[in-house]
């Protein structure tokens, strides 16, 4: 990894600082404390991981002078495979995080700023705490090793191995550890309890007493046959007789009814001739009647005729009655005119006179004569009326009593035709109740036959044993229960002798999923002894090269001293205690006793040392050193530091910040950072 350029705006104090690292080969970052040296590499933290040295600070978003909305890091990598991105990272409006590959307009496109930073962070091969073991030493960290717990130590050096992997491997052994184990624990609870039920159960006496049980059951199922034919054949004659017993009943009915038919007839024609012969009285009464009717036509007609006589007589007298009315009407007409002297006459029109009306008193008297005759005449006719309705009424007398003879002969006559239907009836069912009587006889012959031979045959099957029904039902009724009950028995046999065989077959696959688990279980237990004492092995083996490495720098910085590094010799604990000596003068003294310059001195050669040790652990190569106040003193010997430096990092940029005065000419470029107006500004020369 190489960085190329960094600008920043609006970060910290720096408000648009262009920082060109491509062109900073041994470079001296130097200005007045708070000027904004560190920032620069903070923010290079922030934009390329998100995070910064300096683990607190209020705002990382410029806040003095002004304050801005929106504050911008923008970082030129060169990655390993030689190809550059821009990294750019925003806060405030617009936050977030950007990749770009060289060139390109737009970002590579991801989901979230996590599989941004994710892949970011795969591209640089490290994340931010690799990177400020490896090439960021960053400020007031002065002496954290060597003045740190020994315990902690191993920490450093453990993190800088990627331990990371072996802690998994160590946590994932323990959870198997503890899951191989408890399934190793259920695999012998198992074991137990099958153990338990086969050790208890006889297998071949179960067999034995299996086969004694079914040969038992084909016996009682052979018994049952015998039993069910003997009780099937007494079935069979109980139905017989019982058909016969019906055959029975049903020829008495018909006996009894046949009997009782008979009877009945016979008390019909009994009660037919029961009742006494009505036919000669009857003759004899409907004689005087017929005699009484001799001339019935005669009065009849002589009736009718005189009916007509007399409405003739009506009829006349009515007309002789209208005739007077119209004489008497005539009169009185002429009678009126006589009244009208002097006046139109109504019937000719002419003036009536005196002597006119001497002719209407001679027309007066005419019509009272013809009046008169008039009155003799109807009363004449009315008389022979008044004698013809008389001689009608006495016909009409003699017509009532000859009809009432004729009724009574008309009901004689109906009486005799009963008496002569009943007669005929008592003869018809005399041939009936013959007829009857015969056919039944024969029948009834034929019934008794039967009836006979039923009674035979219901003899022969009381020769059977019918009584033995009951007993035989209950002898089948209790073999079929015994069977049933053998065969459950033997059902339960066979379901124990197979639970036996599955238990052994289970057993065994117990057994051997238990062996498969011990096997695993053993080598699990190997590993867990294992792992941890690869820790220890591999810092045990690291630790000649770190102290080596380190010496080998403080040999040329700071002669006659030396650090020996020295971890548990049993490795029981995770210890690494330091000794450092003045082999010169044969003193051992603690880091704190050193002088600052000795303590800087020493600080850098284990830094160095140590990331040498995570360059060549990660394989990853950082182009840059950057070293953030590593030297509060620097003496006489700073050319040796310097020379030491160039030797051991020429190949790599140096980027050193610091306050030491006249070390200038040791560096190819001098950044120079000012803060004007709370702001930073970066200015470069070269030397
Ligand atoms: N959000 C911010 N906006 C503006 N200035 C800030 C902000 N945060 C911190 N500062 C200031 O930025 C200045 C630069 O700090 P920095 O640590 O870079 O200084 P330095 O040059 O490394 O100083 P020294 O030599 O003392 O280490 C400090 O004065 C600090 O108070
Ligand atoms: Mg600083």
């Amino acid at each position: 990894m190489d960085i190329i350029k960094g600008i920043y705006e609006n970060i910290f104090s720096h408000k648009n600082t262009e920082i060109p690292f491509s062109d900073l080969d041994f470079a001296l970052f130097k200005g007045h404390s708070g000027s904004g040296k560190s920032s620069i590499f903070d923010i290079m933290c922030w934009v390329l991981f998100g995070e910064t040295a300096r683990k607190k600070y209020k705002s990382i978003l410029r806040d003095i002078p002004d304050k801005p909305k929106t504050g911008k890091g923008t970082v030129d990598v060169v990655m390993d495979d030689g190809k550059k991105y821009t990294v750019t990272r925003k806060v405030g409006r617009g936050k977030g995080l950007w990749i770009y590959e060289d060139g390109a307009e737009k970002p590579i496109s991801f989901r979230t700023s996590t599989q941004t930073q994710q892949f970011i962070e795969k591209l640089l091969g490290m994340n931010f705490k690799t990177f400020l073991n490896i090439a960021y030493f960053s400020q007031g960290d002065v002496g954290k090793f060597l003045t740190s717990e020994s315990s902690e130590r191993i920490k450093v050096i453990s993190d800088l191995l990627d331990f990371e992997q072996v802690d998994d491997m160590i946590s994932k052994n323990k959870k198997d550890v503890e899951n191989i184990s408890n399934k190793i624990e259920n695999f012998k609870g198992q074991l137990v309890v099958l153990r338990g039920k086969i050790d208890g159960i006889d297998v071949k006496r179960m067999q034995r007493e299996k086969n004694m049980k079914i040969a038992a059951s084909d016996k009682t199922v052979e018994d049952l046959v015998v039993v069910s034919q003997y009780l099937d054949g007494i079935k069979i004659k109980n139905e017989i007789t019982d058909d016969i017993q019906n055959l029975k009943k049903s020829h008495n009915n018909q006996l009894t009814n046949a009997k009782h038919s008979l009877a009945q007839i016979k008390s019909t024609i009994d009660s037919l001739k029961n009742k006494k012969d009505m036919t000669p009285e009857l003759k004899e009464k409907i004689k005087v009647c017929q005699e009484k009717l001799i001339g019935y036509d005669d009065v009849r007609k002589n009736l009718n005729k005189l009916r007509d006589e007399v409405s003739e007589g009506y009829g006349e007298l009515a007309k002789h009655e209208n005739k007077l009315e119209t004489l008497k009407e005539n009169k009185k007409t002429y009678e009126d005119i006589l009244k009208m002297e002097g006046c139109e006459c109504p019937t000719c029109r002419n003036i009536v006179t005196k002597k006119n009306l001497q002719h209407i008193k001679q027309k007066i008297d005419e019509i009272s004569k013809q009046i008169d005759k008039a009155v003799i005449r109807y009363n004449e006719k009315n008389e022979q009326l008044k004698n013809k309705i008389n001689a009608r009424e006495i016909a009409d007398k003699n017509m009532e009593a000859l009809n009432r003879v004729k009724a009574y002969e008309t009901d004689l006559k109906n009486k005799l035709k009963q008496e002569e239907n009943r007669h005929e009836r008592i003869s018809e069912s005399v041939i009936q109740y013959n007829q009857f009587k015969d056919s039944s006889k024969k029948q009834l012959d034929e019934i008794k036959k039967n009836i006979v031979r039923l009674n035979h045959d219901l003899s022969y099957y009381k020769d059977y044993k019918l009584t033995d029904l009951k007993e035989y039902q209950e002898k089948y009724n209790k073999l079929e229960s015994l069977r049933i009950s053998i065969e459950k028995d033997v059902a339960l046999l066979k379901f124990q002798i197979q639970d036996y065989y599955d238990s052994v077959k289970r057993l065994k696959q117990v057994e051997d999923g238990m062996k498969v688990y011990e096997d695993e279980y053993k080598i699990i237990m190997y590993w867990k002894d294992a792992l941890p004492k690869i820790k220890i092995e591999m810092i045990d083996s690291i630790i000649p090269f770190v102290e080596s490495e380190t010496n080998k720098y403080l040999s040329q910085i700071l002669s006659g001293k030396m650090i020996k590094f020295m971890v548990d010799p049993d490795k029981a604990t995770n210890k690494l205690d330091l000794f450092i000596y003045d082999y010169e003068n044969g003193i051992e003294r603690i880091f704190e006793g050193w002088s600052g310059g000795e303590k800087d001195k020493m600080t850098l050669s284990v830094y160095l040392a140590l990331n040498k040790l995570a360059s060549l652990r990660s394989g990853k190569r950082v182009n840059f050193l950057i070293l953030d106040e590593k030297f509060s003193t620097l003496g006489d010997e700073s050319k040796n530091i310097f020379d030491m430096l160039r030797n051991e990092y020429g190949d790599r940029k140096i980027w050193m910040i610091s306050h030491v005065k006249e070390i200038d000419s040791e560096f190819k470029e001098i950044v120079n950072v000012k803060k004007i107006n709370n702001i930073s500004n970066v200015q470069i020369s070269y030397n």
